[in-house]
């Protein structure tokens, strides 16, 4: 595949940030998106950042619209946006569940299906939308969380086996826990409680995530297609 365009929801920070940096510095064209105005580095004129809440349907028209008059179109969409609102079931708002269907599940589904036109056209294409261990294993709190990305499981094997056959292949990764905004909240008591069920016994960092998805990302993946890849350290083992 030759390097073209790669489009990353979520490139703002942590995971997103990281794997945009990563392709940007290898030489891809990176549209990274964010609910916010933001830039990463101001020195890499191939990474152009934008501001786009993907929950909505007409910002993303519009933004296909622009990439599309630039011939940006991405043949690479990365889905990585993604929001926590933890609580217990019985104290989940209704808005809480929601907004996480809504970013995760939903933003998912917004991208790939504007996006995935032309990659059909083209007959080339990845998708790669980013999990939770969360959404394999369960977590307390988390009742929406997971079940938006447990959905991502379906939602991958499901258009992977539809879009196979026109040379796309759609896969996801599960990180475990990373050291990101994301779960910045918790303390040095919790790490250490989540550190202990981890065999490798430390907290992922961005990269553990952004090196497997531009593998993924590469012509030496193509063969992948419909995999959710858990990287956690080893705390979900099949
Ligand atoms: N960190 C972890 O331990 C962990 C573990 C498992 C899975 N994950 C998953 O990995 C992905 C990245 O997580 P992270 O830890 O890097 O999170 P993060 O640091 O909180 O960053 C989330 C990114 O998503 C953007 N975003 C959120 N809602 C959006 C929306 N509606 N439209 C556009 N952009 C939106 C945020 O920017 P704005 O707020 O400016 O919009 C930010 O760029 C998420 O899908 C998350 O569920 C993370």
């Amino acid at each position: 595949m030759t390097k073209e365009n790669v489009f990353i929801s979520g490139a703002s920070r942590g995971i997103g940030k990281d794997i945009a940096l990563l392709f940007a510095n290898n030489g891809y064209k990176v549209i990274g998106t964010s609910r916010s105005d933001f830039s990463i580095d101001d020195n890499l004129d191939n990474f152009i950042p934008l501001k786009l809440d993907i929950t909505s349907r007409n910002d993303i028209k519009d933004c296909f619209d622009y990439l599309k008059s630039e011939n940006l179109l991405p043949n690479i969409l990365i889905n990585n946006a993604g929001i926590t609102a933890d609580q217990i079931f019985m104290r989940m708002k209704d808005e809480d569940w929601d907004n996480v269907i809504e970013t995760n599940l939903t933003g998912t589904f917004n991208l790939s299906k504007i996006f995935i036109k032309n990659m059909i056209k083209n007959k080339s294409g990845r998708i790669i939308n980013i999990s939770s261990v969360s959404g394999l294993m369960g977590n307390p709190g988390q009742v929406n969380y997971a079940s938006s990305k447990a959905a991502l499981t379906g939602f991958t094997k499901s258009l992977a086996k539809e879009v196979g056959s026109r040379n796309i292949t759609v896969n996801s990764v599960a990180p475990g826990y990373i050291d990101t905004d994301m779960t910045s909240f918790l303390d040095n008591d919790a790490k250490d409680k989540i550190i202990n069920n981890i065999p490798l016994g430390r907290i992922g960092v961005t990269s553990d995530i952004s090196e497997l998805v531009m593998f993924l990302a590469s012509d030496e993946a193509s063969y992948i297609t419909g995999q959710t890849i858990s990287v956690d350290g080893g705390l979900l083992m099949y």
